[in-house]
């Protein structure tokens, strides 16, 4: 089967240090592949360089076969893969809808001819419709974007991806600051979204991460030291040796919890 991602010995030096040290990562189509480790190992580096904002120094990336390893960012968003930021990403004076609704045209934009732009229109505004429902955000569709809570801000992010119709998710740190109840409504909402869809997420709270993750890859100063399922790597020693955290006990919490 072709990888939805495929990172093959991925180099990245800033200066003199090398931060990635020959990256090997395979992400499954339709997985959700958490990738976690210490702070300052590499994970938002390496998304950088996944999603296009920054060059690799060797290696190469792969996107469902094709090499974006060169690609500008627009272009590797059109080849469906999209990433969420942790800075907003929409326009604050907008409706919430009217966001989505952008991102939807924008989306058929490059697809469309003239001749079919009047459908393509309506097309956009029955997808942003649906997405609105997928990220829970119905009840939201006319509020002013900028007047969001934070965790309804983070669900439209996700949404703005759905609605540009990307098959490939980067989300980095999708839970950060917000609360447990909020946490559990973005696992939930993550969950709901990416069904049928890749995933490739960072995250620090192993609730979220044994919650959602069909396979986890730890990466540790540059280097991806172990790859499985979340059993196999609760069990690992060389996780648990190099980044114990708090996996173990969140780990078996979340097991506790899915029981
Ligand atoms: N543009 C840059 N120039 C120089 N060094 C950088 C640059 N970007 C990141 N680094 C360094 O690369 C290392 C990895 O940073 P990165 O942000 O990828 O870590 P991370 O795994 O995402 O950490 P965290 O869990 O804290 O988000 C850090 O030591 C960081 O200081
Ligand atoms: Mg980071």
């Amino acid at each position: 089967m072709i990888p939805a991602i495929a990172v093959r010995r991925l180099d990245k030096r800033f200066g003199a240090t090398r931060i990635l040290r020959g990256v090997d990562l395979m992400v499954e189509p339709h997985e959700r592949h958490a990738l976690i480790g210490p702070n300052g190992a590499g994970k938002s580096t390496l998304f950088n360089l996944i999603a296009g904002a920054a060059r690799p120094s060797a290696g190469r990336i792969e996107l469902y076969g094709a090499d974006i390893t060169r690609l500008a960012p627009a272009a590797i968003c059109r080849r469906g893969l999209a990433r969420s930021f942790q800075t907003t990403s929409f326009f604050a004076k907008l409706s919430v809808f009217d966001n989505l609704r952008c991102a939807a045209q924008i989306a058929n934009r490059d697809r469309m001819r003239w001749w079919q732009r009047y459908t393509a229109t309506r097309e956009g505004d029955e997808h942003a419709e649906q997405v609105l429902d997928a990220v829970g955000l119905g009840e939201r569709r006319d509020v002013i974007a900028g007047t969001l809570s934070y965790a309804d801000q983070r669900a439209l992010d996700l949404g703005l991806a759905l609605a540009s119709g990307a098959h490939t998710l980067l989300l980095d740190e999708p839970t950060a600051g917000m609360n447990r109840a909020e946490a559990a409504r973005a696992v939930e909402l993550i969950r709901a979204a990416t069904a049928g869809r890749t995933l490739l997420m960072v995250e620090h709270d192993m609730d979220v991460v044994f919650g959602l993750a069909d396979r986890i890859s730890v990466l540790v100063q540059g280097e991806v030291i172990a790859t499985g399922t979340p059993d196999a790597i609760r069990a690992d020693p060389a996780v648990r040796a190099a980044y114990l955290g708090d996996i173990g006990e969140a780990g078996d919490a979340a097991r506790g919890a899915a029981r």
